[in-house]
């Protein structure tokens, strides 16, 4: 559920009709809806409430500060991926206790500033990690809280590029492997133990691959403790799907809940659990304008102002993403390749979509872009970055400002043999 409706005939995010936000920040934006990313942090929490794990949002599905200050207020830490995520998390008040770094390519600074920070552990995906990890921690004088995030090769079955949890994917750990790793952190003074961690995919549509890469972890765990190390942490990651149209049904959150209640109660552990797309996914749309219409041998193309580069995941996955009109429909319904001015074919954002009769000026929505939409935009060809906008009840705010172009020049500069 969101709170994204029509209200006399025109689409709202809560109280503020969006056609009031495009008129004051311009096209295109994307619109967050708080009432949405509290009843989503709500309803995972009730999910989850008979193991109460440490929700830890992952950042990078949307990084915005005011997002991040948002869903602290709601309780939730922080999963990071990059000193970049972490600065953000700081900046947006989380706690240091309930962040968690995760990723397989930790640079010694992004190690240290972590370390200088405080956080709670260090999800750690290599033998080299664990040593540098070491030697920052030991520089310090300070034990670095670890866990190692295991590779349980499972197939999400979800989409390739969004599959993490398999042999052949970059990462994690073997269960070999780490099994021989953690005997070698016995003899590293700068790293202490704490948990496991792992994180097996994005979207997933199914709790069968969970269920197999939990109930193995699951094992892994009393075998180690059985080895005698202290395994107090279990960081489950993220990756529950969530509806994309109408008839999509992804695993109910209560029934993931059920399932992990029934595979890790009485491991007395604590639990992490990382989502990003379930809380933002649903929270966010992005509002473009048609600028042309056009037909070409029998084609109809509306294009809109933004592009793959405001939104890449149908050019990058395939992926749906519903386009409704802002003002409700009111003519028949017809088909539209809704395409942005990118030059690239791949700058489709649907074909054949069916939407009522539009005009150049009109605005359309594209739903469910709260998750790894203005992460993953840039600003190719030269588009500045897309501003943000968070709603809250019957107010607005942009938390991210319209990008003029000095500024995406910021940085540029011409080269010293070259003319100013
Ligand atoms: N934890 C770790 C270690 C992750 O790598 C990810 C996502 C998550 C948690 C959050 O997963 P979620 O709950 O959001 O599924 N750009 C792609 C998704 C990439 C996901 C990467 N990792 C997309 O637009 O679908």
């Amino acid at each position: 559920m969101d709170h994204f409706t029509y209200q006399h005939g025109e689409l709202c995010a809560e109280n503020v009709p969006i056609r009031r936000i495009a008129e004051a920040v311009g096209t295109p934006f994307y619109a967050y809806s708080t009432a949405t990313l509290h009843r989503h942090v709500q309803v995972l929490r009730e999910a989850l409430s008979p193991l109460s794990p440490m929700l830890c949002f992952a950042v990078k599905a949307c990084p915005n500060i005011a997002v991040l200050r948002t869903l602290a207020a709601a309780g939730m830490g922080a999963d990071v991926v990059s000193g970049g995520e972490l600065f953000r998390a700081r900046k947006a008040g989380i706690n240091p206790e309930n962040i968690v770094f995760s990723g397989v390519g930790k640079t010694r600074e992004e190690i240290d500033y972590a370390l200088e920070e405080g956080i709670r552990q260090f999800n750690v995906e290599s033998a080299s990690e664990l040593a540098l990890l070491n030697e920052c921690a030991l520089k310090k004088n300070v034990k670095a809280p670890t866990a190692l995030r295991i590779n349980p090769d499972v197939d999400a079955k979800t989409h390739a590029k969004i599959s993490t949890g398999k042999k052949e994917n970059k990462f994690g750990i073997s269960m070999r492997s780490a099994r021989l790793l953690y005997a070698e952190t016995a003899k590293m003074e700068g790293i202490s133990v704490q948990g496991i961690s792992m994180h097996i995919g994005s979207q997933l549509t199914s709790l069968a691959p969970f269920e197999e890469a939990y109930s193995r972890v699951r094992e892994f765990v009393v075998e180690l403790r059985a080895a005698g190390h202290t395994i107090r942490t279990l960081d489950i990651g993220g990756g529950l799907g969530v509806p994309y149209r109408d008839g999509d049904v992804p695993p109910l959150p209560a029934d993931y809940g059920r399932m992990i209640a029934g595979i890790f109660s009485g491991l007395d552990i604590e639990l992490i659990c990382e989502p990003g797309r379930l809380i933002a996914g649903n929270a966010g749309i992005l509002i473009t304008r048609v600028v042309h219409l056009k037909e070409n041998e029998g084609r109809h193309y509306a294009v809109v102002d933004a592009g793959m580069n405001d939104l890449m995941r149908p050019a990058l996955y395939d992926s749906h993403h519903d386009i409704i009109p802002v003002m409700a429909a009111t003519t028949a319904l017809s088909a539209f390749d809704v395409v942005g001015p990118v030059c690239e074919s791949s700058d489709v954002f649907m074909k054949d979509t069916m939407l009522p009769v539009l005009h150049a000026g009109d605005l359309l929505a594209l739903r469910t872009a709260g998750a790894y939409g203005a992460s993953m935009s840039g600003s190719y060809n030269s588009r500045p970055l897309t501003p943000e906008v968070l709603v809250n009840s019957d107010q607005f705010a942009v938390i991210r400002a319209r990008q003029g172009y000095e500024e995406m020049l910021r940085g540029e500069t011409f080269a010293p043999w070259q003319s100013p």
